[in-house]
């Protein structure tokens, strides 16, 4: 069953096509890489996706609903649930605190100025189920502005996951991060797919862990659709390798 639809989506910025008649499906739980050079059109297609702006033209169906005008924050309530390319959480509280603030928004109880004693110990059951999910809960005192660029991100997608998304959208999960951080991103990211049946769309420039991890692979390019299929078909794709993988090698 499809999850989202996108049909001949398309988005200007003044002159400039920044993408063209895009039309993909991603199935429910689906793990979707998103990939191409710089410029692409990555970015811009996750914020049609979440509400940040409308597409010029083309439909967009969530649950087989269009969401073209839906605002971001009603499509989080939807269950779209985004990253972003620059990391974005409270540096200076704690782990704990982060998903605590961000449990609490989820559960709709952040601004009550007196909480009972049995809700404070379900936002702590909550944040604590997310430190375990993410693989946090260890350095749940830590600062989070004190941690590394890799664990801070973990603690990004633990927020994400306060939402309980329908669908997850990261973008470049993995930059800047080392090897081993980015094995541990990756398979965080695998891992609520598999685990919890999250349908999730990545932007990714690491081919191995694309063709690694991604159930199908969207290649775009300059604003258009390469080429879409799983890791052996994209790894043929003569214009792909022409236009990606001879670029990056
Ligand atoms: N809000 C905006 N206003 C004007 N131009 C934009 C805007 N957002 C993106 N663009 C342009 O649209 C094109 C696609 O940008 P986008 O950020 O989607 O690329 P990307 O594939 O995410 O690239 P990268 O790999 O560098 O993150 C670029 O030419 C970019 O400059
Ligand atoms: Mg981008």
């Amino acid at each position: 069953m499809s999850l989202l639809q996108l049909q001949s989506v398309s988005r200007r910025f003044g002159a400039l096509q920044a993408l063209s008649e895009i039309s993909l499906t991603v199935d429910q739980g689906e793990l979707r890489a998103v990939i191409g050079p710089n410029g692409a059109g990555k970015t811009t297609l996750f914020n049609l996706i979440s509400g940040f702006f409308p597409p010029s033209s083309g439909d967009i169906l969530f649950d087989g609903e269009p969401i073209m005008r839906v605002s971001p924050s009603a499509l989080v309530q939807q269950g779209i649930i985004r990253t972003f390319q620059i990391t974005e959480i409270f540096l200076s509280l704690s782990v704990y605190e982060n998903l605590r603030i961000a449990a609490e928004v989820a559960m709709g109880v952040s601004s009550r100025p007196w909480m009972s004693r049995a809700l404070r110990a379900r936002i702590d059951e909550r944040v604590q189920e997310l430190m375990q999910v993410v693989g946090i809960a260890a350095k749940a005192d830590r600062i989070a502005g004190e941690l590394s660029h890799g664990d801070q991100r973990v603690v990004e997608v633990g927020i994400a996951l306060s939402r309980k998304p329908k669908l997850l959208l990261l973008d470049e999960p993995t930059a800047g991060m080392g090897d081993e951080e980015t094995q541990n991103m990756t398979a965080l990211i695998r891992r609520l797919n598999k685990e919890q049946g999250i349908t999730t769309l990545f932007v990714e420039h690491d081919m191995e862990i694309v063709f690694g991890i991604a159930d199908r692979i969207t290649v775009l390019d300059n604003g258009t659709m390469l080429a879409e299929g799983n890791a052996h078909e994209i790894a043929n794709n003569a214009a792909v390798q022409a236009a990606y993988l001879g670029q990056a090698a």
